[in-house]
């Protein structure tokens, strides 16, 4: 009955997935699982209010993940909010792809613009040595406080992704640098909770999305050692024009897109050649 109702409430406000909002928002105040909301003891009167407020909020199109508190990012919940870009589903792939060329256990990651940690934490669980570089003050509370609670060995860096000066010390002996930059194409259309509530400078990059990619590969050119690979997340706009402009530099090999689940490009990945 709950869940019907607030399914009819979000559909109407133009959310996406409805009925998923609706029990996960109903979960979330029961304190289980969505699977088991089907043998949860039905919500008492405190508890139906507290939903019908979250259904409210969410209905102004606050995104799910802020009224919950948390958003899942491979087998972890990350605490996010304001100020933080809420960690997608997609990049998760990057994530699988990053995991079958950690070479062992010695292994030396950055990520590049973490965000809330979402892949800095992912890759960190193979006792790797795991840096993650962030710029937006926001951001870095969330980012501290995700690497906290799950994976307090990766170190955090307040700073610009594309700045020399920024773990220089490590320049010619990473094996991995991984990024989920801004992307989007200014004045591309974009949902209500992302134009309103993902921070600005977390989605979007330029009139092509592409204008941190020239300093992120050049930065990551100079972390990478030969043989080091490389692997950025991008728009499905830049299945071409990201792989050629990293091809360009003649720094690396094995430059390859890869698509996702629904057949559109999502990342690039190459191979940092001996100089
Ligand atoms: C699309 S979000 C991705 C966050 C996270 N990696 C993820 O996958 O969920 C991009 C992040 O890059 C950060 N950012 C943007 N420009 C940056 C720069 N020049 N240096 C460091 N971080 C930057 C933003 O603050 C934001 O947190």
């Amino acid at each position: 009955m709950v869940i019907t109702a607030a399914t009819r409430v979000l559909a109407g406000a133009g959310v996406a997935s409805p009925r998923v909002d609706a029990e996960l928002l109903t979960a979330h105040v029961l304190g289980v699982s969505r699977s088991r909301l089907l043998t949860a003891p039905p919500p008492d009167a405190a508890q139906c209010a507290e939903i019908d407020r979250l259904v409210a909020a969410r209905r102004t199109r606050i995104p799910l993940q802020h009224l919950t508190g948390t958003a899942p990012f491979y087998g972890h919940e990350f605490e996010v909010g304001p100020g933080v870009f809420v960690p997608r589903f997609e990049t998760e792939l990057l994530v699988e792809w990053a995991l079958q060329h950690v070479p062992g256990e010695k292994t030396r990651i950055v990520d590049l613009c973490g965000g809330s940690g979402a892949i800095a934490v992912a890759v960190a669980q193979q006792q790797s040595e795991v840096y993650c570089v962030e710029q937006s003050p926001a951001a870095l509370r969330w980012l501290r406080r995700n690497v906290a609670r799950l994976a307090p060995d990766v170190r955090v860096v307040e700073g610009d992704a594309t700045d020399p000066a920024v773990l220089r010390g490590l320049d010619g002996t990473v094996d991995l640098v991984l990024s989920n930059p801004p992307y989007v194409p200014e004045g591309a259309p974009v949902d209500v909770e992302v134009a309103v509530h993902d921070p600005h400078d977390a989605v979007f990059a330029g009139a092509d999305g592409l204008a941190l990619m020239p300093g992120l590969v050049g930065r990551a050119t100079d972390l990478l050692r030969p043989g080091g690979w490389l692997g950025i997340e991008h728009d499905d706009t830049q299945g071409a024009s990201l792989p050629e402009l990293i091809r360009a530099t003649g720094r690396f090999d094995a430059v390859t897109d890869h698509r996702d689940l629904a057949g559109r490009p999502r990342f690039v990945t190459g191979r940092r050649m001996a100089d």
